[in-house]
């Protein structure tokens, strides 16, 4: 009797800290703060796309890898000085994480409606939402309320990012690190149905891989020889890279994925192979997955309350 009254209690506390987690965000957050915040951000991503395509796959990428060192707290976007080291040029960054620009204009817009209310973390929340959904992809309520950091780690961004050499055990565990399930991995994962990648983000994948269509791996050749070109670019999903849909996972099941990392997800691993055909055949099931998967990346470690700051100018503490 004592015993399954400490059970209870115990399934109580977890539960508890379990719906704490959750709920420290909240969709209204700046209904009053700034009415105007989400049509400002939306409207900023929009004409930013509407300028360069590319920049919706940029947008959502940098909420990632925001996310994944230390929280969303929108610590990927300080910049360096003399005296403070970013995340900017760590491993998974450099030459490669973009629109920050973007993110400057519309932060001035919010500033100029709502000084000092709007959070960069948010602003990169909201950007990577809208991004997704104005490309054609599924969309989700973003919980608001995130603070931005006065701190950032460059040792943890070049730890924190799975690179695109991972297999898939290395990806299962970096995602799990982060409470994120197999499920999200591959869900996540279909975010590279947008965008681009480097040479030196695939080189070793199209001359070394065992998985990969031949045809596919020597179109590849031309854009990224074995050596220079570093820089040159090729498309995630190599049929619609600025349409969001569930083509990536189509051409994951024809050994076309553009990064090892990609194919690794479908090549003979039972548990993720199989969500990469439920998702390749029923795109509603991707988008639903993928809408949960963003909420629960967003919701990782956000500074809330009193902590972190509001920053006027993203690229820089108070
Ligand atoms: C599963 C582990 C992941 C790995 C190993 C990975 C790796 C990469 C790499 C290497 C690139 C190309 C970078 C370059 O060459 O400059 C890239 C691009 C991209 N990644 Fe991922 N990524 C992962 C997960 C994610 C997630 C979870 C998201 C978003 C939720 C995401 C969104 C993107 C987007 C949109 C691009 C294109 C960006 C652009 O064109 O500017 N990735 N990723
Ligand atoms: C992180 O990666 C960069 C680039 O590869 C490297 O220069 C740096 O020494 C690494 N470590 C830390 C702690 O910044
Ligand atoms: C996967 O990669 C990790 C980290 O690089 C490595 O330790 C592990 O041995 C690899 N696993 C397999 C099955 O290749
Ligand atoms: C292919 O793999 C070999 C052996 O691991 C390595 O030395 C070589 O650099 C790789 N080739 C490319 C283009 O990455
Ligand atoms: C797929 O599996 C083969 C055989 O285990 C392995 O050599 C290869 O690295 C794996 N990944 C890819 C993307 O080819
Ligand atoms: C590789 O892709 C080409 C089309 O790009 C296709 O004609 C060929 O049959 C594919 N190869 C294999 C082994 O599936």
């Amino acid at each position: 009797m004592a015993s399954n009254y400490h059970l209870f209690l115990l399934i109580f506390v977890f539960a508890g800290a379990f719906l704490e987690s959750n709920c420290k965000l909240t969709q209204n957050f700046y209904k009053s703060k700034c009415p105007k915040a989400l049509s400002i951000v939306q409207e900023g991503v929009i004409a930013a796309i509407k300028k360069e395509t590319r920049v919706g796959a940029s947008l959502l990428r940098l909420h990632f890898h925001d996310c994944f060192v230390n929280g969303c707290d929108a610590s990927v976007l300080l910049d360096d000085t003399s005296s403070f080291v970013g995340e900017k040029t760590a491993a998974p960054n450099k030459n490669s994480i973009r629109g920050f620009e973007v993110v400057d204009r519309i932060k001035a817009k919010l500033e100029k409606a709502c000084p000092g209310v709007v959070s960069c973390a948010d602003l990169l929340a909201l950007a990577a939402r809208d991004s997704t959904v104005h490309l054609g992809g599924p969309s989700w309520k973003v919980g608001l309320g995130r603070r931005d950091s006065t701190t950032a780690s460059r040792s943890a961004a070049n730890t924190s990012i799975p690179p695109p050499t991972s297999n898939v055990s290395a990806l299962i565990s970096s995602f799990s690190a982060h409470g994120l399930s197999l499920r999200d991995l591959v869900a996540l994962s279909g975010s590279h149905t947008i965008g681009l990648a480097r040479c030196t983000s695939f080189r070793s994948r199209i001359y070394n891989d065992s998985a990969i269509n031949a045809t596919f791996a020597s179109s590849l050749h031309r854009i990224c020889p074995r050596s220079g070109n570093n820089n040159n670019l090729a498309r995630l999903d190599l049929q619609t890279p600025t349409h969001f849909d569930n083509l990536y996972y189509k051409n994951l099941l024809k050994k076309k994925g553009l990064l090892h990392s990609d194919q690794e997800l479908f090549n003979g691993t039972t548990s993720t192979g199989a969500l990469v055909k439920i998702y390749a055949s029923n795109t509603f099931t991707f988008f639903k997955d993928f809408a949960v998967a963003m909420v629960k990346m967003g919701n990782i470690d956000p500074l809330t309350g009193r902590q972190g700051e509001i920053r006027t100018n993203c690229r820089k503490v108070n």
